[in-house]
Parts: C-alpha cells; sequence; structure tokens
C-alpha cells in the first residue's frame, strides 16, 4: 500500500487519465463556444446593407497646417462640397451649423469616393460601397464592412473653412 506522500501507482492511475482528457475536452468546448460567440458579433455589425456603428477616427497629422477648402458662404445647412489638397482629399459638410469634414478615400483599397448628391451618400467605384456623408458604412458587398472613414480636424476663419492637412511634402531640386 503506498504512503500518503508518494506519487499514485498503478493502482491510482487509470481513474487520472479520464479526467485529463475530460478537461481537455472542456477547454475545446470553451474555446469552441468563445469561437462561435465572437464570430457571431463579428458577423452581425457586418452583414452587406447593414451600416456600420462606430465613428471613424480622427486624422491628424503628425506635421500638419490649416488649409482652407471652401468658403464658409458656400457651404449651405446639410451640403456636401469636395475638396483635394494633393496630400489628402476629403469632403465637407455642414450639419447643426458646425463644419465636418471626412477623407474621400475608401478605407477598404484606397479608392478614390464621390459624392452622389441625389442618394446623399459617398460611393466607392471600385467594390460598390457607399459611406454616409459622416463617414459610417451604408452598404457594401465585402466579406467584411471597411472601416468607417476618418474625420479631419476642422475650424471656421475669416469666412473660410479650413481642414488639418499635412505639409506638402518638400522634393529636392
Ligand atoms: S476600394 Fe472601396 S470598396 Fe474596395
Amino acid at each position: 500500500m503506498a504512503r500518503a506522500n508518494e506519487p499514485a501507482t498503478s493502482g491510482l492511475a487509470g481513474p487520472w487519465k479520464p479526467i485529463q482528457v475530460i478537461v481537455g475536452t472542456a477547454a475545446a468546448a470553451t474555446a469552441a463556444v468563445a469561437a462561435v460567440s465572437i464570430d457571431h458579433v463579428v458577423s452581425d455589425g457586418e452583414r452587406p446593407g447593414e451600416p456600420s456603428q462606430a465613428d471613424g477616427p480622427q486624422l491628424v497629422p503628425s506635421d500638419g497646417e490649416w488649409v482652407p477648402v471652401a468658403k464658409s458662404a458656400d457651404l449651405g445647412e446639410g451640403s456636401v462640397l469636395p475638396f483635394d489638397l494633393g496630400t489628402v482629399s476629403g469632403f465637407v459638410r455642414r450639419v447643426g451649423g458646425k463644419a465636418d469634414a471626412v477623407s474621400g478615400v475608401c478605407t477598404h483599397q484606397g479608392c478614390k469616393l464621390w459624392f452622389d448628391g441625389a442618394a446623399d451618400r459617398l460611393r466607392c467605384p471600385c467594390h460598390v460601397t457607399s459611406f454616409s456623408p459622416a463617414g459610417q458604412v451604408l452598404t457594401h458587398q465585402l466579406p467584411i464592412a471597411p472601416k468607417s472613414l476618418p474625420h479631419f480636424d476642422v475650424r471656421e476663419r475669416d469666412g473660410n473653412i479650413e481642414v488639418l492637412a499635412p505639409r506638402s511634402p518638400t522634393r529636392p531640386a
């Protein structure tokens, strides 16, 4: 008979094996449940035709400058105007009296968006994705929804709407 401090011998080895298998199975089952749960959450927000919920990130260049993109008088409530500064492009709009601007580059693979005024949305010509003027994905046909469009910092000064854009690169002559 084994003493209390000795490891179990052949008589006890049998019952330990099934316990290890059960633990392994339980862990696998837990992982499978977690995987199903995560898959469900991801696919819930990313089916074609369902808008994404999150606002896009703020686009803040490390070396930026305020650049006019439109006259304040030209941007009435609810209107949307495109701009292209070379380094960045986007769309500026006015909502609730405030100017807002989003990137004009699709977050899927970088195609240039255009504004469909009749449908009040930004459209990507490459893979049939559309965004709201606020930058949220409205429709797509991709396996995974692209991200929302980044927003620029915007201000109004002296009758102009300005965005904080990266400085133009200086190239050697
Ligand atoms: S680049 Fe816009 S949806 Fe693919």
